[in-house]
This record gives C-alpha cells, structure tokens and sequence, in this order.
C-alpha cells in the first residue's frame, strides 16, 4: 500500500511538473512572438536607414526620435496589461534604466558569458504578479556603429550620441559582448 501510495504521489508530482513546464513553454512562446514583433519592425525601420546613410547618423536619428512613438504603435496591437521593453547594465537613456529583477536576469546572463555557459535562450522570471520574458541581446558587427568604440565611430553620430545622452554609457562594447535584454511583461493568466 505504502509503496502504491508512493508511486501515486511521485506520479501526481510529476504530472505537475509537466503541467507547468508545459505552462512555462506557452508563456515563453506568447513573449517571444511580442518581442519578435517588435524587433522585426524596429530591425527594418533602422535598416533603411542604414542602407540611405552607412554613418549610421540618420539610423542614430531615429533610434533618438522615433523608437519611443513606433514601440508605442506595435505595443497597441498588444492585449492589455502586455509590454515589451529594452533595458540593459549600461544604459544610454535613463528611462531604459532596470529595475531589481531586471539587473538580476542581466547579472545572470553576464555570469554565463563569463562562464561559457551563455546560449541565446530566453528566460522566464514571475514579478508581481506578471510574467517576464527576457530574451538576450548580443552585440553585433551592426550595433558598434553606434555601441562600439567611439574612437572607431563616426564623429557625427559620436557628436549626437554627447548631445542627445551626456550620461551615456552604451558604447565601447565588443562583438559577442552583452548589450542588454528585450522584456516581455505579460499578466498572468
Ligand atoms: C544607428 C545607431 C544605433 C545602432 C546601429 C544600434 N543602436 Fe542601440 N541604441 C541607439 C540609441 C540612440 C539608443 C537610445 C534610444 C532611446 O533613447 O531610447 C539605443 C538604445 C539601445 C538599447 C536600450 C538600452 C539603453 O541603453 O538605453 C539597447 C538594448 C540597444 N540599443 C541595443 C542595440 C543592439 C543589440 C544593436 C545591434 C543589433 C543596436 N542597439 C544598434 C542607437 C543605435
């Protein structure tokens, strides 16, 4: 009996991981399409204009300007209570500046790196009452335009960035570097 009653419960525990693993696996899933979104619409707006003008000062116009009004738009499209942001350890506008438990997942991502453990996973986390999906960003070839040594940069774009952000600390990254994350926030269902 003992052993029945024992099997049972390790089956119902099982059964409820599984539950919420597969739980785990929708909400990483909805994030996710929110963020796609969004970088999809972001990663065309700045691609044009990096086709018009390789400086990247026309691009860097635009990250200044438009991201604000343009995140606005797609996250109408959104159910209510959802929002997708990006923030980062080293910041360039201090509205993106990370709260507690969004330097908790930077930390862990930068452990990884530093580790050779990182893959460019997204990560769950549950906050009040929410869900946050967190998905890494990797600084490439194309981000140090305006991310990467600002002797290497164009004085143009270097001249706006002073401007626009005297507190930035966005830039003298490296490829392969941790730029930030993109979040999904999402209320629990
Ligand atoms: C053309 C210039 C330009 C390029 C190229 C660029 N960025 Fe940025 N980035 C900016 C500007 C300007 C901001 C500040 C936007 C704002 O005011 O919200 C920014 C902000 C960010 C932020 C928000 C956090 C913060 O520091 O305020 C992240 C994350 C980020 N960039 C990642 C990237 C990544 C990853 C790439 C490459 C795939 C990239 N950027 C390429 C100009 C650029």
């Amino acid at each position: 009996m003992k052993i029945i009653l024992s099997t049972l419960v390790s089956l119902v525990i099982i059964a409820n991981a599984e539950s919420v693993n597969n739980n785990m696996q929708t909400v990483v899933k909805e994030g996710v399409g929110y963020i796609k979104q969004m970088g999809s619409r972001m990663k065309s707006e700045v691609k044009k204009r990096m086709k018009d003008d390789p400086t990247g000062l026309q691009a860097a116009y635009f990250c200044n300007k438009s991201v604000g009004t343009i995140a606005k738009e797609v996250s109408s499209k959104f159910p209510e209570g959802v929002r997708v942001y990006r923030t980062s350890l080293k910041i360039r506008n201090e509205k993106n500046a990370p709260d507690d438990t969004d330097k908790e997942v930077l930390n862990s991502f930068e452990k990884q790196i530093k580790d050779g453990t990182f893959k460019k996973k997204p990560k769950v986390v549950e906050v009040d009452g929410k869900y946050r999906v967190y998905v890494p960003l990797v600084i490439e070839k194309a981000c140090l335009k305006c991310h990467g040594s600002v002797s290497k940069m164009d004085k143009k774009v270097v001249d706006l960035l002073k401007q626009k952000y005297p507190n930035d600390k966005a830039v003298d990254f490296k490829e392969g570097d941790l730029r930030g994350v993109i979040v999904a926030e999402m209320p629990k269902k």
